[in-house]
């Protein structure tokens, strides 16, 4: 078993703290991760955290943890934000802001960040600009993963995430050691609510039209890095790496 940060200061919020706490990285890097439904964006984050020291902060994840409250402890924009999330459709843009406006701290991680899912829209980046701002930190770049469709309905078909720690494996092509087991934290494997195909349709047209977009709003900023999602998640690393490497 290893010993990541759990991203508690992400997942749960409020005076919640991460454990261990991620290390101070000398050129703490600042990301954020593009790219449709399935393209394997949380898949390249684990690993990009992992040799980069950054924390994965998926925004959902954090909806996928608050599932797990009893509904009570759920507020209406919570509970109306996981109805969304179950159809495929994007969960509104200020419940979405709410949440990572009180996780601001997170953008702070002396580790750095690699943003998972966020921003989705226009109205998520320019707020995200802003709060960078006010904080005086900058993105490093914008990774943005390309990969045929057909690639894509395989990758999400297959997929289980640890009900744990929320560490994704695919059956085929990224199985874990034990089946149905966690590799990192011994937790369950379980399929996504939102991986049910009539979900994946809505999931697809809600990326073309509000998220596609954004490729064009980071490029205008000179951040875009565009990285193929072709081929093993380590030779993306590798490319992904490189890429990097080439724009400093
Ligand atoms: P979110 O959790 O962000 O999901 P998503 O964008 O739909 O992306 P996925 O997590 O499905 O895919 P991924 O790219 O991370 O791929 P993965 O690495 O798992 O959002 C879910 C929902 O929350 C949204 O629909 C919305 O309702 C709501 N939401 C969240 N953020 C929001 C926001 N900012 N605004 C509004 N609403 C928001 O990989 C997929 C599978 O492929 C895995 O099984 C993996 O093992 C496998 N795989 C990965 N790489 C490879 C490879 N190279 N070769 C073979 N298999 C691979
Ligand atoms: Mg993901």
């Amino acid at each position: 078993m290893s010993t990541k940060p759990d991203r508690a200061a992400w997942l749960k919020g409020g005076t919640a703290a991460c454990s261990p706490q991620a290390e101070k990285q000398a050129r703490p890097q600042r990301l954020v991760l593009l790219g449709a439904p399935g393209v394997g964006k949380g898949t390249q984050a684990e690993l990009l955290s992992q040799r980069l020291g950054a924390c994965q902060l998926s925004t959902g994840d954090v909806f996928r943890a608050a599932k797990a409250l009893n509904p009570c402890e759920r507020t209406p924009a919570l509970s109306a934000a996981l109805d969304f999330m179950r159809q495929g459709k994007l969960v509104p843009d200020e419940t979405v802001l709410d949440m990572v406006r009180e996780r601001v701290g997170c953008l702070r991680c002396e580790g750095g960040f690699l943003l998972d899912g966020f921003p989705r829209t226009v109205a998520q980046a320019e707020a995200l600009e802003h709060l960078l701002q006010q904080e005086k930190l900058q993105l490093d770049a914008v990774l943005s993963y390309d990969l045929p469709i057909e690639k894509i309905v395989s990758r999400l078909s297959g997929r289980r995430t640890c009900a744990g720690c929320k560490a994704v494996y695919h059956v085929e092509t990224r199985p874990p050691k034990k089946p149905g087991v966690c590799d990192h934290c011994g937790g369950g494997l379980i399929q996504r609510e939102d991986d049910r195909p009539e979900s994946v349709r809505v999931r697809m047209e809600a990326y073309e039209k509000s998220t596609a977009p954004l490729a064009d709003y980071y490029r205008q900023r000179n951040l875009l890095v565009s990285v193929s999602a072709e081929g093993t998640p380590e030779e993306i690393l590798q490319r992904t790496l490189k890429a990097l490497g080439g724009q400093r």
